[in-house]
């Protein structure tokens, strides 16, 4: 019998996350469906149970919803629990079980571009959902230092706070983030400053990034925020958001099939997507 995939959100009329699913199933032969649904906040919990009672395979949780499911969920993993959000989730015999693959999709999408984690100098800029994501998946992987750079200060002060594992850190402004720029050896963009109706700004200035540095955003439309164009020039290695899309849908895919998909081309079918 087919088995269904979903994502919730709140839009989700953009979502490249079905044609992406639904890509792998058909090249992995799995009788399956993925399909987006529109969910309001106060019809979660009734949508959480209807999945579970069709007994879908899992699915993916996006924008609002990400912390609010977790009450209805049966179980969250020790890592999402930290993030306090989830985006991907498990059915395993009846029972809903929480993940979070951003962070980690940002780690793996990162192999490509750095050696290994440990003995980097990291600053994220931004503390939202996203950079909370980030900042505790990359703490975990002990590197040297992870500095916060937020333009409310104290949001930064409170997610150095809160994270659960033990890592070198300090809470920046933007202004002093970009003065001190040239210290760090990985800069990761993670607010939405590039992206529409803000694609001509970019938080920090880069008049002291460094050659040798690697600058990282998770914007992926566009594919070149205004940072990435500028850290380009000053000759730095850049990446775009596509790699983390891709690498949290990949371990999501993962989690519910047990294969590890093929990222080139779900790369390059979301890259199709985006025209
Ligand atoms: P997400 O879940 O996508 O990370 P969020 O939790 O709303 O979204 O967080 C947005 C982040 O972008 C925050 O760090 C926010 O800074 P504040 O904490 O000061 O609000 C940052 N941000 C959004 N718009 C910004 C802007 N115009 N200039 C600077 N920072 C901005």
């Amino acid at each position: 019998m087919k088995k269904l995939f979903g994502v919730l959100g709140n839009p989700i009329g953009h979502s490249m996350s079905p044609v992406m699913h639904n890509d792998l199933f058909s090249l992995y032969n799995i009788d399956a469906e993925y399909l987006p649904f529109l969910v309001q906040e106060d019809e979660l919990r009734d949508a959480v149970n209807g999945l579970r009672a069709l007994g879908a395979g899992g699915f993916n949780v996006t924008v609002p919803h990400k912390s609010s499911i977790i009450p209805f969920l049966d179980e969250v993993d020790e890592l999402a629990a930290s993030i306090g959000a989830v985006n991907t989730v498990v059915n395993k015999d009846g029972k809903l079980i929480g993940y979070n693959t951003d962070g980690l999709g940002f780690l793996k999408g990162l192999d490509a571009y750095i050696n290994k984690i440990e003995g980097q100098k990291i600053l994220v800029i931004g503390a939202g959902g996203a950079a909370r994501a980030i900042y505790f998946t990359l703490a975990k992987e002990k590197p040297m230092q992870i500095d916060i750079a937020n333009r409310t200060l104290e949001k930064a002060v409170q997610l150095i706070e809160e994270c659960p594992y033990s890592i070198s850190s300090k809470a920046l402004t933007l202004k002093d983030a970009s003065s001190e720029l040239g210290e760090y050896d990985l800069i990761i963009q993670t607010t939405m400053i590039g992206m529409e109706p803000n694609i001509t700004e970019q938080p920090i200035t880069l008049e002291y990034l460094r050659e040798n540095s690697v600058v990282c955003e998770i914007i992926y439309n566009p594919l070149e925020t205004r940072i990435l164009r500028e850290a380009k020039s000053i000759g730095a290695t850049v990446q775009n958001g596509i790699d983390m899309f891709v690498y949290q849908g990949a371990l999501a895919f993962e989690k519910w099939t047990g294969i590890f998909p093929d990222i080139q081309r779900m790369k390059e079918n979301v890259l199709g997507q985006l025209g």
